[in-house]
C-alpha cells in the first residue's frame, strides 16, 4: 500500500512511525511532514490546508490510503472531496467534523441524544453573558465555540477570571471569529482522560485510555496549551468503565453524526471526566489527539494499517480485538520559550540523536525545521520525548533521562508528567 499522511506535527510523526512498521506498506508520504518524519517517509511540500494539491498528489501517486492528522483540513471538507473523487481517506466529512469545530453544535447534539455532558448556555453578547455569570457558581468553564488550538477553554476559579475570559472573547475578540460565540459551562470535578475510538460509522472500537497535561506549568498551573505531555494506559479505566464510555458516549455520538449524511469514518476523540455520577463528555474531537497519539500508538501491537483500512472499507466489525503491548508509555513535550503566548523560535536543537538512541525511547518531532543543515525550533511545541517501560514509573524515568540529553535556548517542559502518586 502507498499511504499519505497529512500534517506535520508530533501526532503525524507518531502516525507515520507506526504506519511505516506495517508489512503491508511499500511507501509512506507525508504532507508537509517535518525533519523527524523525513527519516521515515518522503515529505512533500504541500501544506495540510491545500486540498486541491493534496487531491492531485494522491491521484498522481496512486495513493491507496490517506490519513488526515489535523482538524483544519477535516473542517474544510477534505474527506468529502477525496471520497467524491473515489480516493480512500481516513477522516470524517465536514458535517461530522463539526463535533470538533463547533462546541455549541457538539453540546446540542449530546443534549438531544441524552449523552452525559456538563450543562451549558450559549452567548454571543457580553451583557447577558456577564449577567448569567453573576448568578453562576464558581468555578465555571468558558469555551469559545470555534477552533482555537487549545486556547479556547478557560477554567475560571474566580468571578473576575470568568468575567475577563468572557470579555476577552466577546468584546476584545482575542480569538476572532472562533470566539464570537461562547459557552458558559458547568464545572465538573473528577479524573480527566482521553478516549480515542476508531469507527466506520457503525462499529466503535476504543483504543487504550490516556491522559494529557494541558497546562504549561507543573501542578496544572498557567495557561492551557496544545498539550505538554501524556501517558497511557489509564489503568483505573477498567473494561466495565470502558464499556460505559463506549455505550453512553462514543456509540451514540457516532450514531448521531452518521445520521447527518455519511457514515463517520475515522477517529472520534472524547475528552471525558470521570465524575461521582459516571463519565461525562467534556469535548469531542474529529481526529487523533496530540500528544495522546504519541503514547497510545507505541503500545499498539495490532497493525495500525489493518485498523485504518478496516475503517475506510466500512468493515471494522471484521476486527474482533485490538492487541496491546504490556506496560506503559510516557511522553514529555519540549516547548519553545514564550509558549503558548509567543513562542520564541529559530533556536538550534541539540541532543536529539543521543536521546533517541536510548533503549525504548522515541523522539517525535513537532515544531522543528532544518536551517543551514541544523535542526532548529519552528513552533511552540518542538519535540515529544516518548519512552515505553514495564510500568508507568519506568517509562517516566526513561523519558526524563532522554529529556536531559536535549537542549535548546529557552526550552521548557513539565517535570510532573506521570508524577509519583498520580492515580493512573
Ligand atoms: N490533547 C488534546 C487534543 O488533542 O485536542
Amino acid at each position: 500500500m502507498r499511504v499519505l499522511v497529512i500534517g506535520g506535527g508530533g501526532r503525524e510523526h507518531a502516525l507515520v512511525w507506526k504506519i511505516a512498521q506495517s508489512p503491508r506498506v511499500t511507501k509512506v508520504f507525508c504532507a508537509p511532514g517535518n525533519p523527524g518524519i523525513a527519516t521515515l517517509a518522503e515529505c512533500v511540500p504541500i501544506p495540510a490546508g491545500n486540498i486541491p494539491d493534496l487531491l492531485t498528489f494522491a491521484r498522481d501517486q496512486s495513493i491507496d490510503l490517506t490519513v488526515v492528522g489535523p482538524e483544519a483540513p477535516l473542517a474544510d471538507g477534505i474527506a468529502d472531496t477525496f471520497r467524491q473523487a473515489r480516493l480512500r481517506i481516513f477522516g470524517p466529512g465536514q458535517m461530522a467534523a463539526r463535533i470538533e469545530t463547533s462546541k455549541v453544535f457538539a453540546k446540542d447534539l449530546m443534549r438531544r441524544r441524552g449523552i452525559p455532558t456538563p450543562s451549558a448556555e450559549t452567548f454571543t453578547d457580553v451583557t447577558p453573558a456577564l449577567e448569567y455569570l453573576r448568578n453562576h457558581t464558581i468555578p465555571v468553564v468558558i469555551k469559545a465555540d470555534g477552533l482555537a488550538q487549545g486556547k479556547g477553554v478557560v477554567v475560571a476559579t474566580t468571578l473576575d477570571e470568568a468575567k475577563t475570559a468572557v470579555t476577552d472573547l466577546l468584546e476584545q475578540k482575542v480569538l476572532g471569529e472562533s470566539g464570537s460565540t461562547i459557552m458558559i459551562e458547568e464545572f465538573v470535578a473528577g479524573d480527566e482522560l482521553s478516549v480515542m475510538a476508531l469507527t466506520d460509522g457503525n462499529t466503535v472500537l476504543p483504543l487504550l485510555a490516556s491522559r494529557d497535561y494541558k497546562r504549561i506549568f507543573d501542578h496544572d498551573q498557567g495557561p492551557n496549551t496544545g498539550g505538554m505531555g501524556s501517558f497511557a494506559p489509564v489503568t483505573s479505566v477498567d473494561s466495565i468503565m470502558m464499556e460505559r464510555i463506549t455505550n453512553e458516549i462514543l456509540q451514540p455520538t457516532v450514531d448521531a453524526l452518521s445520521s447527518l449524511g455519511s457514515p463517520y469514518r475515522g477517529l472520534l476523540y472524547a475528552g471525558i471526566m470521570l465524575t461521582s455520577n459516571g463519565p461525562k463528555a467534556l469535548e469531542c474531537n474529529a481526529r487523533f489527539g496530540d500528544p495522546e497519539t504519541q503514547v497510545v500508538l507505541p503500545l499498539l501491537k495490532t497493525d495500525l494499517v489493518d485498523l485504518l483500512d478496516a475503517v475506510v472499507a466500512h468493515q471494522l466489525d471484521s476486527i474482533s480485538e485490538i492487541e496491546w503491548h504490556e506496560g506503559a508509555a510516557v511522553c514529555v513535550v519540549l516547548a519553545s520559550g514564550g509558549y503558548p503566548a509567543r513562542p520564541d523560535i529559530g533556536k538550534n536543537i541539540h541532543g536529539v540523536s543521543e536521546a533517541g538512541n536510548l533503549d525504548d525511547v522515541t523522539v517525535f518531532h513537532a515544531g522543528t525545521t532544518m536551517s543551514d543543515e541544523e535542526l532548529t525550533t519552528a513552533g511552540g511545541r518542538v519535540l515529544g520525548v516518548m519512552a515505553r517501560g514495564s510500568d508507568h514509573g519506568t517509562a517516566r524515568a526513561k523519558a526524563y533521562e532522554a529529556v536531559e540529553k536535549i537542549s535548546f535556548e529557552g526550552m521548557q517542559h513539565r517535570n510532573d508528567i506521570y508524577h509519583e502518586g498520580v492515580k493512573p
